[in-house]
């Protein structure tokens, strides 16, 4: 634990500049640092430091925050842990704040079975690389699988002597307990009677996000099918394999580097992929695919691609994870390798460029994946067609994000040939069983949940930016990317009845803010502002494209960071508004980035006034500027109170 009042010192003394400035280059550009984001691809740089601010800001992934932040994002350490790399940098001595006995016991417990883990680790490896047993047989069967010197010492490969307990003898000459060979199933057997685990295998240590290694994994040579293939490690305090990722430590910057993990299954896949160069491959080892493996996947990116077997138990077995990890909001695709090729012998087989074309080629998200294994099942019976659609429906149901919904219908709709509005029919009554089924006895009003897009929190602003430039920004966003949607808006017609309705986003944004007189400040928005306003006028709204490709570097910059930071909700705040459709989605989040927009131009309004107020000497100057201030603040009431209408509605 480290004392509240060090993590204060820490935080005074670290500067952003000097933290950031050891990873990214940084230059100069008047009272802020400017580099290439080392978070995300990019030729032009639009990674921002501000000195004065102690944070560090991304205009095209949105990634932003302090010192601590930049660490922890930068070299995937924990809270604790990118402490501690800042107070080594800073020389700040850590004085741990007294641990309970409890605590004390727990941790030398863990730190004295990572200790074996390392000494066995290094003593199997040294076994296969000198002893005449481990060269012979470990050596040459890694060999002849076609593993080269570099891969096997990068993962720490190793061989057990086939005797009884050469590994034990070693071990407790070497001071370590019994009970501990015990405990992380180095040895079976009990005290009077122990034997080594792991004899006359092959050795695959499996090492923790820090490089620890937590438990191993031994492959038998023989073909001997009354043993079991391979023995793990049991599970310990160290060791736990539904939140173990094997390789996971050797991938996870590429991971992050690619923004994508290909996921296998196992080891000798793991290793195959790594020695081509495919770093960015992690094995979930056998077991099915679970929850925490994959938010272990999710620290480091949103997308997995799972590389299968082609045979039909590969296939299902990638379809029964598929489900999870859409859950967790990831999106997924699936690459099915030619029939009787796992991972492993694909790539040892094939010339490295065949092997990333291939995959690139064949990867398939899973909606179009599912969408046509199944339909071959069910051929043209309407019946099973019918089931088919459920299922792919029920997949699509539990994706949290229900703009990546509304786009999996469409794509769904394409492949079924079946009309949109039919599919979110079914989508929504799966949808309102799920809600009913979690919140049982809530009234059939509420249906579905979805979550509010939000702009970035304010405090991040950069001193450079003008007030409301997030703001102004969400709604170019939307421009930009859903320009051309239409969506559904409450009015009234000519006898004040209520009507709803259909215009497109474009149409509704740029006619808003015309009518209340309300221009963008910064000026690419306004740029963009005025194509879209004369594109209404010539009735074709610009596709993306014409905006990236602009000839006007400005915005065809802005374009860009824009559409490629898609819509993450993890990086707004989030609130559950409740809407009757699909569709309704976009409106509210049109709606509330117009509100919120405004919102902030009536504000800076009043501190103007206000300011003046102060200022002027003349009382019945006030008395008008006071009216005027009196009805910005109604105004600004009245919006609140809408946005707070919408939010809730
Ligand atoms: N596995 C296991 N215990 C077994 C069989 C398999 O733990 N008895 C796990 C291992 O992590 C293994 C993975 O499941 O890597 C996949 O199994 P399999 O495809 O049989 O193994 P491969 O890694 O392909 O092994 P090899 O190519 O050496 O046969
Ligand atoms: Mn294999």
């Amino acid at each position: 634990m480290i004392p509240r009042d060090t993590i204060a010192s820490i935080l005074d003394t670290v500067r952003i500049e000097e933290v950031v400035g050891d990873f990214v280059s940084l230059k100069k550009r008047g009272a802020n640092l400017i580099g290439i984001c080392p978070f995300h691809k990019e030729k032009t740089p639009s990674f921002i430091v501000s000195p004065a601010k102690g944070i560090f800001k991304c205009f095209g992934c949105g990634k932003a925050g302090d010192s601590v932040r930049f660490v922890m994002e930068h070299e995937h350490y924990s809270y604790p842990e990118a402490l501690r790399f800042l107070a080594q940098k800073y020389n700040i001595i850590i004085e741990e704040k007294e641990q309970t006995p409890e605590e004390i016991v727990a941790h030398n417990e863990r730190e004295r079975m990572f200790n074996i883990n390392a000494f066995a680790q290094q003593y199997f490896s040294e076994t296969i690389k000198t002893h005449d047993e481990g060269l012979a047989v470990g050596m040459t069967y890694f060999r002849e699988r076609g593993f080269r010197d570099a891969i096997i010492n990068k993962f720490q490969l190793g061989y057990c002597l086939n005797q009884r307990d050469a590994f034990i003898q070693h071990a407790l000459k070497n001071g370590y307990s019994k009970e501990l060979l015990l405990k992380t199933g180095l040895a079976s057997g009990n005290e009077e009677r122990m034997y080594d685990r792991y004899q006359g295998r092959v050795i695959f240590p499996i090492h923790n996000l820090t490089g620890k290694v937590i438990g191993f994994g031994a492959r038998i040579l023989s073909s001997d099918k009354t043993k079991a293939k391979y023995l793990n490690s049991p599970e310990s305090e160290i060791y736990n394999k539904s939140q173990t990722l094997y390789g996971i430590y050797f991938a996870k910057n590429e991971i992050s580097r690619l923004d994508n993990c290909i996921l296998v299954e196992g080891y000798a896949d793991v290793l195959s992929m790594h020695q081509a160069g495919i770093e960015n491959t992690v094995a979930s080892s056998g077991t099915s695919l679970t929850t925490e493996q994959i938010r272990l996947i999710s620290r480091y990116t949103k997308n997995v691609t799972m590389l299968y077997d082609g045979d039909n138990a590969g296939i299902h077995a990638a379809l029964r994870g598929t489900d999870m990890i859409l859950e967790e909001g990831m999106n997924v695709s699936i690459v099915v390798l030619p029939p009787d090729e796992d991972p492993d012998s694909f790539v040892q087989h094939n010339p490295i460029e065949f092997v990333r074309d291939y995959i690139e080629k064949n990867a398939k998200d899973f909606i179009s994946f599912k969408t046509q294994l199944l339909l071959k099942d069910a051929d043209n019976n309407p019946i099973k067609r019918a089931e088919v659609l459920k299922d792919i429906i029920n997949s699509i149901a539990v994706i949290p994000d229900a703009i990546y919904r509304a786009s999996y219908i469409k794509e769904c709709s394409r492949l079924m040939e079946m009309p949109e509005q039919s599919l979110m029919n079914e989508l929504n009554k799966q949808l309102r069983a799920k809600i009913r089924k979690t919140n049982p006895g809530q009234p059939e009003q509420q249906d579905i949940v979805v979550e509010e897009i939000k702009t970035e929190p304010q405090n991040l602003d950069i001193e450079t930016l003008p007030a409301g430039f997030y703001q102004e920004q969400e709604l170019v966003k939307l421009l930009l990317m859903y320009g051309n949607n239409e969506i559904d808006i409450d009015g009234f017609d000519e006898n004040d009845n209520p009507v709803v309705y259909r215009i497109n986003v474009a149409a509704f944004i740029i006619d808003d803010l015309k009518n209340d007189d309300i221009l963008f400040k910064d000026e690419t928005h306004r740029m963009i502002f005025d194509i879209f306003d004369k594109a209404l006028d010539d009735e074709v709204i610009p596709k993306e494209q014409f905006f990236i490709s602009h000839e006007n570097e400005k915005i065809a910059e802005l374009a860009a960071n824009l559409l490629s930071s898609k819509y993450k909700l993890d990086n707004w705040e989030k609130h559950e508004i409740k809407v009757k459709t699909e569709t309704d989605v976009l409106s509210k989040m049109v709606y509330t980035s117009i509100l919120r927009f405004k919102d902030m131009v009536i504000d800076e309004k009043r501190i103007e006034l206000t300011r003046q107020i102060m200022e002027t000497p003349d009382i019945d100057n006030q008395i008008i500027l006071l009216a005027k201030k009196k009805k910005l603040d109604d105004l600004r009431i009245k919006i609140n109170k809408e946005l707070g209408i919408v939010i809730a509605k």
